[in-house]
Protein backbone atom coordinates (compact mmCIF):
# COMPACT_ATOMS: atom_id res chain seq x y z
CA UNK A 1 0.00 0.00 0.00
CA UNK A 2 1.44 3.63 -0.67
CA UNK A 3 1.08 6.21 1.71
CA UNK A 4 -2.15 7.18 2.27
CA UNK A 5 -2.97 11.05 1.18
CA UNK A 6 -4.37 13.40 4.31
CA UNK A 7 -7.89 13.30 5.02
CA UNK A 8 -10.37 15.03 2.81
CA UNK A 9 -10.51 18.66 4.34
CA UNK A 10 -14.32 18.73 5.99
CA UNK A 11 -14.28 22.79 5.29
CA UNK A 12 -16.99 24.45 7.49
CA UNK A 13 -16.66 27.83 7.33
CA UNK A 14 -15.38 29.38 10.50
CA UNK A 15 -14.52 26.28 11.96
CA UNK A 16 -13.02 27.04 15.85
CA UNK A 17 -15.36 30.56 16.94
CA UNK A 18 -13.00 33.31 18.81
CA UNK A 19 -13.43 32.93 22.71
CA UNK A 20 -16.41 34.16 23.72
CA UNK A 21 -17.97 33.81 20.20
CA UNK A 22 -20.69 31.62 19.12
CA UNK A 23 -19.73 29.62 16.04
CA UNK A 24 -22.31 30.60 12.86
CA UNK A 25 -25.53 28.23 12.66
CA UNK A 26 -24.78 25.60 9.86
CA UNK A 27 -27.71 23.44 9.83
CA UNK A 28 -31.31 24.59 11.14
CA UNK A 29 -35.03 23.89 11.70
CA UNK A 30 -37.83 26.59 11.68
CA UNK A 31 -41.11 24.92 12.66
CA UNK A 32 -40.47 21.92 11.54
CA UNK A 33 -43.75 19.61 11.43
CA UNK A 34 -44.78 16.14 10.37
CA UNK A 35 -47.46 13.73 11.17
CA UNK A 36 -47.68 10.06 10.18
CA UNK A 37 -51.70 9.86 10.10
CA UNK A 38 -53.49 10.80 13.26
CA UNK A 39 -49.67 10.58 15.24
CA UNK A 40 -47.62 13.65 15.37
CA UNK A 41 -43.89 13.18 15.21
CA UNK A 42 -42.57 16.63 14.58
CA UNK A 43 -44.21 19.34 16.42
CA UNK A 44 -42.58 22.92 15.86
CA UNK A 45 -39.62 22.05 15.86
CA UNK A 46 -37.29 24.72 16.03
CA UNK A 47 -33.53 23.12 15.99
CA UNK A 48 -30.12 24.53 15.41
CA UNK A 49 -26.70 22.93 15.33
CA UNK A 50 -23.38 25.32 14.84
CA UNK A 51 -19.97 25.10 13.17
CA UNK A 52 -18.14 22.48 14.55
CA UNK A 53 -20.44 21.40 17.69
CA UNK A 54 -20.57 17.92 19.36
CA UNK A 55 -24.27 17.92 19.62
CA UNK A 56 -26.41 15.11 21.39
CA UNK A 57 -29.89 14.56 20.76
CA UNK A 58 -31.36 13.10 23.25
CA UNK A 59 -35.49 11.23 24.02
CA UNK A 60 -37.43 8.66 25.38
CA UNK A 61 -37.97 6.08 22.26
CA UNK A 62 -40.59 7.32 20.22
CA UNK A 63 -40.11 10.85 20.43
CA UNK A 64 -39.54 11.53 17.01
CA UNK A 65 -35.10 11.34 16.76
CA UNK A 66 -34.98 9.18 14.11
CA UNK A 67 -37.50 11.05 12.34
CA UNK A 68 -35.92 14.26 13.09
CA UNK A 69 -32.54 12.69 11.23
CA UNK A 70 -34.80 11.62 8.40
CA UNK A 71 -35.97 14.93 7.69
CA UNK A 72 -32.95 16.42 7.78
CA UNK A 73 -30.78 14.43 5.91
CA UNK A 74 -34.05 14.45 3.16
CA UNK A 75 -35.35 10.87 3.60
CA UNK A 76 -38.79 12.45 4.92
CA UNK A 77 -40.30 15.72 4.12
CA UNK A 78 -41.99 17.68 6.43
CA UNK A 79 -45.33 18.98 5.85
CA UNK A 80 -44.83 22.08 6.82
CA UNK A 81 -41.84 24.47 8.22
CA UNK A 82 -38.35 24.68 6.59
CA UNK A 83 -34.44 23.18 6.83
CA UNK A 84 -31.69 25.24 6.30
CA UNK A 85 -28.26 24.04 5.65
CA UNK A 86 -25.63 27.25 5.21
CA UNK A 87 -28.64 29.63 5.64
CA UNK A 88 -30.19 28.01 2.34
CA UNK A 89 -33.93 26.62 2.05
CA UNK A 90 -32.53 22.91 1.55
CA UNK A 91 -36.64 21.26 1.72
CA UNK A 92 -36.90 20.30 -1.94
CA UNK A 93 -33.72 18.86 -2.00
CA UNK A 94 -33.18 15.01 -2.77
CA UNK A 95 -31.04 12.86 0.12
CA UNK A 96 -27.96 12.71 -1.91
CA UNK A 97 -28.09 16.43 -3.43
CA UNK A 98 -27.80 16.59 0.61
CA UNK A 99 -24.76 14.58 0.78
CA UNK A 100 -23.08 16.40 -1.97
CA UNK A 101 -23.34 19.44 -0.11
CA UNK A 102 -22.11 18.12 3.18
CA UNK A 103 -24.88 16.92 4.93
CA UNK A 104 -24.12 13.23 5.54
CA UNK A 105 -25.96 10.34 7.72
CA UNK A 106 -25.82 7.10 8.98
CA UNK A 107 -28.41 4.80 9.92
CA UNK A 108 -29.61 3.15 13.14
CA UNK A 109 -29.28 -0.28 11.72
CA UNK A 110 -25.88 -1.39 10.41
CA UNK A 111 -25.96 -1.36 7.03
CA UNK A 112 -23.03 -2.64 5.02
CA UNK A 113 -21.46 -4.63 1.68
CA UNK A 114 -19.78 -8.12 4.22
CA UNK A 115 -18.45 -9.87 1.78
CA UNK A 116 -16.00 -6.72 0.78
CA UNK A 117 -13.02 -5.72 2.88
CA UNK A 118 -13.35 -2.44 4.91
CA UNK A 119 -10.72 -1.02 2.34
CA UNK A 120 -12.34 -1.92 -0.54
CA UNK A 121 -15.66 -0.31 0.57
CA UNK A 122 -14.27 2.80 2.03
CA UNK A 123 -12.19 3.48 -1.18
CA UNK A 124 -15.46 2.76 -3.42
CA UNK A 125 -17.34 5.54 -1.18
CA UNK A 126 -14.37 7.57 -2.03
CA UNK A 127 -14.67 6.88 -5.76
CA UNK A 128 -18.17 7.99 -5.43
CA UNK A 129 -17.82 11.20 -3.62
CA UNK A 130 -14.84 12.42 -5.74
CA UNK A 131 -17.26 11.91 -9.18
CA UNK A 132 -15.00 8.88 -10.51
CA UNK A 133 -18.66 7.05 -10.10
CA UNK A 134 -18.49 2.93 -9.24
CA UNK A 135 -15.77 2.34 -11.77
CA UNK A 136 -13.78 0.53 -9.61
CA UNK A 137 -11.48 -2.13 -11.76
CA UNK A 138 -7.91 -1.94 -12.57
CA UNK A 139 -4.80 0.43 -11.44
CA UNK A 140 -5.68 4.13 -13.02
CA UNK A 141 -4.65 7.15 -10.78
CA UNK A 142 -8.27 7.66 -9.53
CA UNK A 143 -8.17 4.27 -7.79
CA UNK A 144 -5.03 4.47 -6.23
CA UNK A 145 -5.58 7.63 -4.84
CA UNK A 146 -8.79 6.54 -3.46
CA UNK A 147 -7.89 3.70 -2.09
CA UNK A 148 -4.84 5.77 -0.01
CA UNK A 149 -7.83 8.36 1.24
CA UNK A 150 -9.77 5.59 2.20
CA UNK A 151 -6.82 3.79 4.16
CA UNK A 152 -6.36 7.01 6.17
CA UNK A 153 -9.96 7.37 6.81
CA UNK A 154 -9.60 4.10 8.03
CA UNK A 155 -6.70 5.20 10.34
CA UNK A 156 -8.86 7.56 11.27
CA UNK A 157 -11.33 5.93 13.07
CA UNK A 158 -8.69 2.99 14.36
CA UNK A 159 -9.93 0.55 11.61
CA UNK A 160 -6.36 0.50 9.42
CA UNK A 161 -5.55 -2.74 11.15
CA UNK A 162 -8.75 -4.29 9.88
CA UNK A 163 -8.79 -3.01 6.26
CA UNK A 164 -8.10 -6.13 4.78
CA UNK A 165 -10.89 -8.08 6.83
CA UNK A 166 -14.03 -9.60 5.62
CA UNK A 167 -16.67 -7.09 6.45
CA UNK A 168 -18.95 -9.84 7.50
CA UNK A 169 -16.59 -11.09 10.21
CA UNK A 170 -15.23 -7.93 11.80
CA UNK A 171 -16.33 -7.35 15.46
CA UNK A 172 -20.06 -5.50 15.45
CA UNK A 173 -18.36 -2.52 17.15
CA UNK A 174 -16.02 -2.29 14.31
CA UNK A 175 -18.45 -2.87 11.78
CA UNK A 176 -20.62 0.52 13.33
CA UNK A 177 -16.95 2.30 12.90
CA UNK A 178 -16.86 0.76 9.23
CA UNK A 179 -20.20 2.74 8.70
CA UNK A 180 -18.79 5.79 10.24
CA UNK A 181 -15.81 5.55 7.80
CA UNK A 182 -18.43 5.34 4.93
CA UNK A 183 -19.64 8.50 6.21
CA UNK A 184 -16.74 10.16 6.02
CA UNK A 185 -15.67 9.24 2.54
CA UNK A 186 -18.64 11.44 1.69
CA UNK A 187 -16.60 14.44 2.83
CA UNK A 188 -19.07 15.57 5.28
CA UNK A 189 -19.35 19.21 6.84
CA UNK A 190 -22.53 17.99 8.98
CA UNK A 191 -22.45 14.42 9.80
CA UNK A 192 -26.00 12.61 11.75
CA UNK A 193 -25.37 9.62 13.73
CA UNK A 194 -28.41 7.84 14.49
CA UNK A 195 -27.48 5.68 17.45
CA UNK A 196 -23.93 4.80 16.00
CA UNK A 197 -23.15 2.79 19.46
CA UNK A 198 -26.29 0.45 19.46
CA UNK A 199 -25.39 -2.43 20.17
CA UNK A 200 -22.11 -2.47 20.86
CA UNK A 201 -20.68 -3.53 24.26
CA UNK A 202 -19.87 -0.90 26.82
CA UNK A 203 -16.07 -1.08 26.52
CA UNK A 204 -16.51 -0.68 22.53
CA UNK A 205 -18.91 1.56 22.79
CA UNK A 206 -17.15 4.09 24.91
CA UNK A 207 -14.26 4.15 22.61
CA UNK A 208 -16.34 4.48 19.81
CA UNK A 209 -17.60 8.33 21.28
CA UNK A 210 -14.06 8.63 21.70
CA UNK A 211 -13.09 8.09 18.27
CA UNK A 212 -16.35 10.36 17.04
CA UNK A 213 -15.20 13.16 19.96
CA UNK A 214 -11.78 13.35 18.07
CA UNK A 215 -12.97 13.66 14.28
CA UNK A 216 -11.87 16.75 13.18
CA UNK A 217 -12.69 19.93 14.88
CA UNK A 218 -14.62 21.74 11.96
CA UNK A 219 -16.89 18.81 11.14
CA UNK A 220 -20.05 19.05 12.69
CA UNK A 221 -21.24 16.30 14.26
CA UNK A 222 -25.22 15.54 15.82
CA UNK A 223 -25.43 12.14 17.68
CA UNK A 224 -28.43 10.24 18.96
CA UNK A 225 -27.43 8.09 21.73
CA UNK A 226 -29.45 6.44 24.84
CA UNK A 227 -26.72 6.28 27.16
CA UNK A 228 -26.43 9.52 29.23
CA UNK A 229 -22.93 8.92 30.37
CA UNK A 230 -21.74 8.75 26.72
CA UNK A 231 -23.53 11.48 25.93
CA UNK A 232 -22.48 13.87 28.68
CA UNK A 233 -18.99 13.26 28.05
CA UNK A 234 -19.40 13.70 24.04
CA UNK A 235 -21.80 16.56 23.70
CA UNK A 236 -20.87 20.36 23.57
CA UNK A 237 -24.35 20.83 23.54
CA UNK A 238 -27.44 18.20 24.07
CA UNK A 239 -31.05 18.49 22.70
CA UNK A 240 -34.10 17.29 23.89
CA UNK A 241 -37.05 15.69 22.42
CA UNK A 242 -40.03 14.47 24.07
CA UNK A 243 -43.21 13.50 22.16
CA UNK A 244 -42.04 15.22 19.04
CA UNK A 245 -40.93 18.37 20.11
CA UNK A 246 -37.94 19.90 21.31
CA UNK A 247 -38.27 20.12 25.38
CA UNK A 248 -35.11 21.88 25.48
CA UNK A 249 -31.15 22.97 23.80
CA UNK A 250 -28.41 23.78 26.18
CA UNK A 251 -25.06 22.93 27.48
CA UNK A 252 -24.80 19.62 29.29
CA UNK A 253 -24.55 21.54 32.39
CA UNK A 254 -27.84 23.32 31.43
CA UNK A 255 -29.57 20.31 30.35
CA UNK A 256 -28.74 18.49 33.16
CA UNK A 257 -29.93 21.18 35.17
CA UNK A 258 -33.13 21.74 33.68
CA UNK A 259 -36.46 20.61 36.08
CA UNK A 260 -38.15 19.59 32.77
CA UNK A 261 -35.90 17.45 31.44
CA UNK A 262 -35.27 16.17 35.00
CA UNK A 263 -38.95 14.90 35.44
CA UNK A 264 -39.73 14.19 31.82
CA UNK A 265 -36.61 11.89 30.96
CA UNK A 266 -33.07 12.08 33.30
CA UNK A 267 -34.89 11.36 35.81
CA UNK A 268 -34.84 13.48 39.44
CA UNK A 269 -31.85 11.25 40.60
CA UNK A 270 -29.34 12.27 37.06
CA UNK A 271 -26.41 14.20 39.20
N1 LIG B 1 -43.00 5.38 8.89
C1 LIG B 1 -43.73 5.53 10.00
N2 LIG B 1 -45.07 5.40 9.98
C2 LIG B 1 -45.81 5.59 11.10
N3 LIG B 1 -45.31 5.91 12.31
C3 LIG B 1 -43.97 6.03 12.38
C4 LIG B 1 -43.11 5.86 11.25
N4 LIG B 1 -41.83 6.06 11.64
C5 LIG B 1 -41.89 6.34 12.96
N5 LIG B 1 -43.16 6.33 13.39
C6 LIG B 1 -43.60 6.65 14.75
O1 LIG B 1 -43.15 7.96 15.01
C7 LIG B 1 -42.73 8.09 16.37
C8 LIG B 1 -41.29 8.57 16.40
O2 LIG B 1 -40.44 7.54 15.90
P1 LIG B 1 -38.87 7.70 15.83
O3 LIG B 1 -38.36 6.46 15.18
O4 LIG B 1 -38.53 8.98 15.22
O5 LIG B 1 -38.50 7.72 17.38
P2 LIG B 1 -37.06 7.68 18.07
O6 LIG B 1 -37.02 8.85 19.00
O7 LIG B 1 -36.00 7.58 17.05
O8 LIG B 1 -37.16 6.36 18.93
P3 LIG B 1 -36.01 5.28 19.31
O9 LIG B 1 -35.26 5.87 20.47
O10 LIG B 1 -36.80 4.07 19.74
O11 LIG B 1 -35.17 5.01 18.11
C9 LIG B 1 -42.93 6.71 17.00
O12 LIG B 1 -44.17 6.72 17.66
C10 LIG B 1 -42.95 5.78 15.83
O13 LIG B 1 -43.73 4.64 16.10
MG1 LIG C 1 -34.59 6.13 16.58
Amino acid sequence: MSTPSPLPQTGVAGAAPAAGAQAAVVLETRKLCLSFGALKVTRDVDFQLRAGERHALIGSNGAGKSTLVNLLAGVLQPHSGDILLDGERINKLAPFQRVRRGLVRTFQITALFGEMTPLDSVALAVCQANGAGLSFVGASPAHARAVDEAAEILRTVGLLEHARDETRFMAYGHQRLLEIALALACKPRVLLLDEPAAGVPMGESRRLLQTLAELPGDLTILLIEHDMKLVFQFASRISVLAEGALLAQGTPNEIANDERVRQSYLGHSHA
